[in-house]
């Protein structure tokens, strides 16, 4: 698969999400969206997903695998989350993954991801994989963003790095094992998940939704759901914010 056959580079967008969705039946599938600028971009428990420059990725992948859902969709952000952590370790960089999917740099968040299942009445029309990847940021721009640490590759590594490179590499090596992927599910990616891991065998709080659960966050089960240990009894998470 050819990244230049099928990316579609837009000046501006609301979110690459939103386009995706908008523009669903139109776009292939294994389209790949990537805006220069966003506007109104949007993370996991709707919060912001900010621009930090047009030296990021604001990207979303159009997948339609296949007329009907599978159980092995919602570990696509994990997947996502262990290739990109592959592409940014050859710039020598040591990535870390928070369940379910951030990337993290010495603590820092670098990438954020998040998937959007479309369904029209009962039909599944396709899964959008969305990513935001800071690549090329200030310290300034990033110090701003209160709500958690962030980080940029280029204040990592003390480097410019090369947008288009990355996204290629990014794309190329999703798609290398992607039907595998779809074939076997978490199994495939499980050893490569665990090893970056972090949090695990530590006191955790967990935000889902409105509630926050306290634990030891014991192990990645088999699916890539949390289990967390609280007080004696043991909770499987399938989604959440590990604060
Ligand atoms: C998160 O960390 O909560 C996920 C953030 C995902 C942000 C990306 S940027 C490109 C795509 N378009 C969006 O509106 N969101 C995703």
């Amino acid at each position: 698969m050819s990244l230049r056959e099928k990316l579609k580079i837009i000046e501006e967008v609301d979110s690459t999400n939103l386009y995706a969705k908008r523009n669903l039946a139109e776009l292939d599938d294994g389209t790949v969206i990537s805006a220069q600028r966003q506007t109104n971009g949007h993370g996991r428990f709707d919060r912001a997903w900010v621009d930090l420059g047009e030296g990021n990725i604001f990207m979303s992948l159009v997948l339609k695998p296949s007329d009907s859902c599978s159980e092995v969709f919602p570990n696509l952000t994990q997947y996502f989350s262990v290739i990109l952590c592959e592409i940014l370790e050859e710039y020598g960089v040591i990535p870390q993954i928070k369940w379910p999917n951030d990337v993290l740099i010495n603590g820092k968040k670098i990438a954020g991801i998040l998937s959007e299942t479309v369904v029209q009445g009962q039909k599944f029309k396709g899964f959008i994989l969305g990513a935001g990847i800071n690549l090329n940021a200030c310290e300034k721009s990033v110090s701003q963003i209160k709500d958690k640490e962030v980080t940029a590759l280029n204040l990592e590594t003390g480097k410019i790095v090369d947008k288009s490179e990355f996204l290629e590499k990014l794309v190329n090596k999703f798609f290398k094992n992607y039907d595998e992927f779809l074939q076997k599910g978490f199994g495939l990616i499980e050893n490569s998940y665990m090893r970056r891991a972090c949090f695990l065998g530590k006191e955790i709080s967990v935000k889902v939704f409105n509630e926050t659960k306290n634990g030891i966050a014991k192990e990645i089960n088999d699916c890539g759901e949390l289990v967390l240990l609280e007080k004696d009894k043991e909770t499987i998470l399938t989604m959440g914010d590990i604060l």
